[in-house]
């Protein structure tokens, strides 16, 4: 299986270097320079993936989909890096620190764009699915920027954050491969509900990964959501623990951390607090629940590797 998928994906990485070219070589500059700093491919692999389980795994559309799933997610980032002030992804300068913002925002609509006429190509179910897709998307990045309402519970707010921003497209990216692979119905409904679990859960190590890795594993600069005050989960989950030993800790999340000797102690905190381990577990569980909307495809190597990616997506490093 991994020696297939491997195949598959340089067949996509392929189709993506040709869909980043424009007739203005400064934009191909700027539109290739993330899809080349590197990536993990998670979206595209999860298509290839997920079309394993029906017949027609070969099938171009397989490959056109995965180019509209990652492109669209590079889209994501060029404004992402812009709204978050992140000056490092994927190790490299982000766009907006070699371009500054207004070329980083526009390479973004220019790879949006992209990625939609690819969309069409797939017919018109395919837009549909994208249009919801981004909506979702779109919708979660703005619940990102407001706390949560009166009575409204944090940790709530924050997974409803997550599933927007990141499970919708995952899960879109499970629901194209099935559907575009083959599969019957009854796999891509069971598919998609996997991708939006497994998606959640990946943001979610995500956020553990801005707390405990350093910027040589990950490729960003850590501590970049603290800086940002983005909520993340086990901030949360220290605040919700109400522990008197947390004072300073919520003294400083409460404070400005964009002062580097506070980012720096507060960073510190964290990496030492329990409320770590439990957001690590919290992912953990989140991956066997992804796991078990598999039951509808077929025991085999297909279904094995779905449960490992969502056990890969629970420990990942990087
Ligand atoms: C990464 O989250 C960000 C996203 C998953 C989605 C961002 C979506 C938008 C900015 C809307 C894009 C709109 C268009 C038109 C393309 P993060 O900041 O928590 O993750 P990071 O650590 O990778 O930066
Ligand atoms: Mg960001
Ligand atoms: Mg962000």
């Amino acid at each position: 299986m991994a020696s297939r998928l491997r195949e598959r994906l340089a067949v996509v990485e392929e189709a993506l270097a040709g869909h980043v070219v424009s007739r203005a070589g400064f934009v191909t500059e700027t539109a290739s320079h993330l899809m080349s700093a590197g990536g993990k491919r998670f979206r595209p692999l999860l298509v290839l993936l997920a079309a394993e389980t029906g017949d027609r795994a070969d099938s171009d559309e397989v490959v056109t989909a995965a180019c509209v799933v990652e492109l669209t997610h590079l889209a994501s980032l060029y404004h992402d890096d812009v709204m978050d002030e992140a000056e490092l992804r994927r190790g490299a300068d982000a766009a907006h620190s070699r371009w500054g913002n207004h070329v980083a925002i526009l390479t973004g609509d220019w790879l949006f764009s992209r990625s939609s006429e690819l969309t069409a190509r797939l017919g018109p179910e395919a837009v549909r699915i994208q249009a919801e897709t981004f909506t979702r998307l779109v919708e979660g990045q703005i619940l990102e920027t407001v706390t949560p309402g009166p009575g409204e519970d944090p940790l709530a707010h924050y997974l409803e954050v997550v599933a927007g921003k990141t499970g919708s497209l995952i899960a879109t990216s499970a629901r194209y491969g099935a559907r575009f692979g083959g599969a019957t119905p009854e796999v891509e409904e069971a598919l998609t509900a996997y991708g939006e679990i497994v998606g959640s859960a990946f943001q979610l190590s995500d956020d553990i990964l801005d707390i405990a890795s350093d910027s040589g594993e990950s490729g960003k600069t850590p501590g970049t959501d603290l800086r940002e005050g983005v909520p993340t989960l086990p901030v949360l989950m220290a605040r919700a623990a109400n522990d008197p030993a947390d004072a300073r800790l919520i003294e400083l999340l409460d404070g400005d951390l964009t002062d580097d000797d506070r980012h720096a102690e507060v960073l510190d905190l964290l990496r030492k607090h329990p409320a770590l381990d439990e957001a690590r577990a919290y992912v953990v569980t989140r991956a066997q629940e992804a796991k078990a909307q598999l039951a509808v495809v077929p025991p085999g190597p297909v279904r094995d590797a779905l449960e490992a990616f969502a056990d890969i997506v629970a420990v990942r490093s990087t």
